[in-house]
């Protein structure tokens, strides 16, 4: 790929020598410094690469040898740090910034090594859900840093440098309608988007012979498949047949279509669950194994499959894609948005047009393109354009799912269905990007308004209880729950960790914690427990939900929000994963998968068959496109 040549400014400059987290004052005086007269920009400027190169405007800080208050700037003004000291000797610098994270692990070592030395706070930004990422998806070299973790949590812990790190999200594809580059690289098969179908189907049309790379916009892959919590549906694995379930691939079928009011395309639905016992087997065979099986919302039988042990499904699946690319040596570029699609006269998709960070625009020519750039829940634009009565409404999913790739699609006249069905999801934190599962209302929590007085069935399906919440003054609630409550689901103890969760001794003090009238939430939880005695509700909570009393001290409150959790439409696929164009035709050599497609999910997505659809359509897609450019 297209390159930053840096060799002739780094060329000159020697690597200083320095051991994991060794104190400033221990670090060695760059030992074998060529010209120790020359500061390290002089050496630049002499070699001319940071004309043109760096901004004017930051061209006066590399010559200061430092960038301001940042990072590269302390490390080399306080820490005895120089340009080839992060960037290497060669002074390569890809957009994915591997060169300066081999920099910053050679120093400090790796993120595991970090962890060690930051493990005393209760959260650990050196270790978390996110698996292994860059060092510069938080700190930036000559731009301010920032915790990545804060676009999701609002975690209260500094990080030096602090600023606002640039962080792309929505692509304005519109700006690049006429973008082209001189500087091409071919491939067999261009993915874009490196969440879970994205890696699936690199990885499959790898496997297939093909050459391959894999693009994504954001500092970090892993989209919204690594935030996926509950598990996967497939029907007659080996999972359920250990357990005797008597589940059958016609009953997730009907499941499915029922699920989705009837409007999906049947013949996905039946490629999704015919094929969903292969993508299980499949997932065994690249060491993931989904073997607790629970029972899932709009299921007849268990077949919402999960990592035993009670792991989120979404970060063990994709923390294991990212070591199989890494073994296979997949090419995967971050900070590499596709911008443009390139479209021949007759209408084939021949590659895209690709922004790189530090690259800047160059063209990928490819023989197939796999379009799995996900959905668009992260865009409210978008959203409100479709469903006006979402304005104001929060987001349970990544900065990055802008649907970016639905603008691409237009290009090659791509047909859309179903784009008006949005899947709401009635509790997301406030304050926070953080879905809190469903599951904390199934083991009992009750649901309050800011009067402290109850105002729905909590059980209810999504959109009803989301509707409700939005009817209540200032459109939140209080999720309320007592210490049984608290005991009976792990996942509890984890809204502590991100201080999403508040607790006090009684109802009372509770009360006045979370500004409602105690008077109010007192009597409310009294009637509560009554309910569970007689099971009589008066908001018709059925019988067997109504088994826990609100009693034992302390008492729990979450505030939630209802917010935009999964877009169901999207670019129509038929089930060879082709793209379909606006005159019901396959679009030659261009594929899609997962969230940007339409069709599988029709009204309503069931909790599970998503990660079921990104492996089932991911596989297809990798071995169509490897398929189709080997002919
Ligand atoms: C909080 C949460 C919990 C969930 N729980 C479950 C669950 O339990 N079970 C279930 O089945 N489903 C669940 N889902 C849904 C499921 O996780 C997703 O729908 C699914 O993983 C989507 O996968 P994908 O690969 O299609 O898209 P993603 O994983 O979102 O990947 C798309 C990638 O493409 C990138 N991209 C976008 N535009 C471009 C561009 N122009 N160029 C380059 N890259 C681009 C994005 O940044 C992203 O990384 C959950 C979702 C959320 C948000
Ligand atoms: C602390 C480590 C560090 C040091 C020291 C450092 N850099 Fe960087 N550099 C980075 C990182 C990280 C990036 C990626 C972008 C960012 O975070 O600023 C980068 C990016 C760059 C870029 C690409 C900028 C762009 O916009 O694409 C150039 C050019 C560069 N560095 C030059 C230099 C020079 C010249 C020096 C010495 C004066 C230097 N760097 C010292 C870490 C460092
Ligand atoms: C040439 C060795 C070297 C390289 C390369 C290097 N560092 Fe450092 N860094 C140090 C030393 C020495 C210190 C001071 C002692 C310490 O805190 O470990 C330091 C301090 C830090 C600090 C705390 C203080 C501050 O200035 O912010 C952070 C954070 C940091 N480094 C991150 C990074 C990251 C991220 C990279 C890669 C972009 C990097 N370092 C590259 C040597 C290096
Ligand atoms: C998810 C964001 C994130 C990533 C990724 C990240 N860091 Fe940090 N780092 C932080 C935050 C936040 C702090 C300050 C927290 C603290 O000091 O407890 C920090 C602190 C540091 C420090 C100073 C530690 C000290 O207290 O002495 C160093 C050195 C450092 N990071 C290096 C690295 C290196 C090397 C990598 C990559 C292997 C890395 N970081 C990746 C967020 C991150
Ligand atoms: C793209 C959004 C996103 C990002 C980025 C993100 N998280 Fe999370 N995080 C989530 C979601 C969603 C959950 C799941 C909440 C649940 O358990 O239902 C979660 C859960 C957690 C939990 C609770 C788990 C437990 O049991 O204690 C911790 C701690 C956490 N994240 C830390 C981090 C840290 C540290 C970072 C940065 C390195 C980070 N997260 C980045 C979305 C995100």
């Amino acid at each position: 790929m297209k390159k930053l040549l840096l060799v002739a400014l780094f060329a000159s400059l020697s690597l200083v020598a320095c051991k994991k987290n060794q104190a400033p004052e221990e670090t060695p005086a760059p030992a074998q410094t060529a010209a120790p007269a020359e500061n390290t920009a002089q050496t630049a400027e002499k070699a001319g690469v940071l004309k043109g190169i760096i901004s004017p405007e930051n061209q006066k800080a590399y010559s200061e040898g430092q960038k301001a208050a940042y990072m590269a700037g302390t490390h080399i003004k306080d820490k005895n740090a120089d340009c080839a000291g992060c960037h290497g000797e060669t002074g390569l610098l890809d957009d994915s910034e591997t060169q300066v994270n081999e920099g910053c692990v050679g120093c400090h070592g790796d993120l595991d090594e970090m962890a060690e030395v930051t493990a005393k706070g209760e959260i650990n930004p050196h270790k978390s859900h996110l698996g292994k990422i860059n060092c510069t998806a938080c700190h930036g070299g000559h731009e301010p840093s920032a915790i990545y973790c804060n676009n999701c949590h609002s975690f209260d812990i500094k990080i030096s440098s602090e600023g606002q790190k640039p962080l792309l999200k929505k692509i304005d594809i519109e700006k690049y309608k006429n973008a082209s580059s001189d500087v091409v690289e071919n491939v067999d098969v261009l993915v874009i988007g490196a969440g879970g179908s994205g890696h699936i189907a690199a990885l499959t049309a790898k496997n297939n012979g093909a050459s391959v790379i894999l693009v994504e916009k954001m500092p970090i892959p892993g989209g919204n498949s690594q935030l996926a919590a509950g598990g996967m549906n497939a029907a007659e694995t080996i999972y359920q047949k250990a357990l005797n379930i008597p589940d059958t691939k016609e009953t997730m079928f009907q499941d499915t279509m029922k699920g989705g009011k009837n409007i999906s395309n049947p013949d996905l639905v039946k490629v999704l669950a015919d094929n969903s016992a292969g993508s299980m087997a499949w997932l065994t065979s690249i060491g993931a194994k989904l073997s607790a099986v629970n029972m899932g919302g709009g299921a007849t039988y268990k077949r919402f499959h999960a990592p035993e042990g009670g792991a989120a499904v979404g970060s063990y699946l994709v923390n294991i894609y990212k070591d199989v690319a890494e073994k296979e040596g997949l090419d995967v570029r971050l900070n590499s948005p596709a911008v443009k699609l390139i479209v021949d006269e007759t209408g084939a998709v021949k590659g895209a047009v690709i922004d790189g960070k530090h690259s800047g625009p160059y063209e990928i020519h490819a023989k197939s393109v796999v379009l799995t750039s996900g959905g668009f829940s992260a865009n409210p634009d978008r959203v409100v354009s479709y469903r006006p009565e979402y304005t104001g409404m929060t987001t349970s999913n990544q900065p990055g799912a802008t649907g970016d790739g639905l603008d691409l699609a237009k290009e090659a006249d791509a047909d859309f269905i179903d784009m008006k069905q949005i899947q709401i999801h009635p509790s997301i934190a406030v304050g926070s990007g953080t879905l809190i599962t469903e599951a904390v209302r199934g083991v009992g929590a009750i649901m309050v308004n800011h009067e402290g007085n109850r105002f729905y069935d909590e059980l209810s399906t999504r959109d009803k209880v989301s509707a409700a919440i939005l009817a209540q003054p200032g459109k939140t609630a209080y999720l309320i729950l007592d210490d049984n409550i608290r005991k009976s689901l792990n996942q509890i103890e984890g809204y502590f960790h991100l201080n999403l969760a508040k607790e006090a001794p009684t109802l009372e003090e509770l009360a006045k914690l979370i500004n409602v009238p105690a008077e109010n939430l007192v009597n409310t939880v009294k009637e509560y427990n009554k309910a569970v005695d007689t099971k009589k509700d008066k908001f018709d909570k059925k019988p067997q939900t109504l088994e826990k009393k609100v009693e034992k001290g302390p008492f729990v409150a979450i505030e939630i929000a209802p917010g935009v959790h999964y877009t169901m439409g999207g670019v129509k696929i038929n089930t060879d994963s082709q793209v379909i164009n606006s005159k019901n035709e396959p679009i030659p050599n261009f594929y899609g998968a997962g969230e940007v497609t339409g069709g599988v999910h029709g009204a309503n997505r069931l909790g599970g068959n998503s990660i079921s659809e990104t492996v089932t359509f991911g596989r297809i897609a990798g071995a169509k496109a490897a398929e189709n450019a080997a002919k």
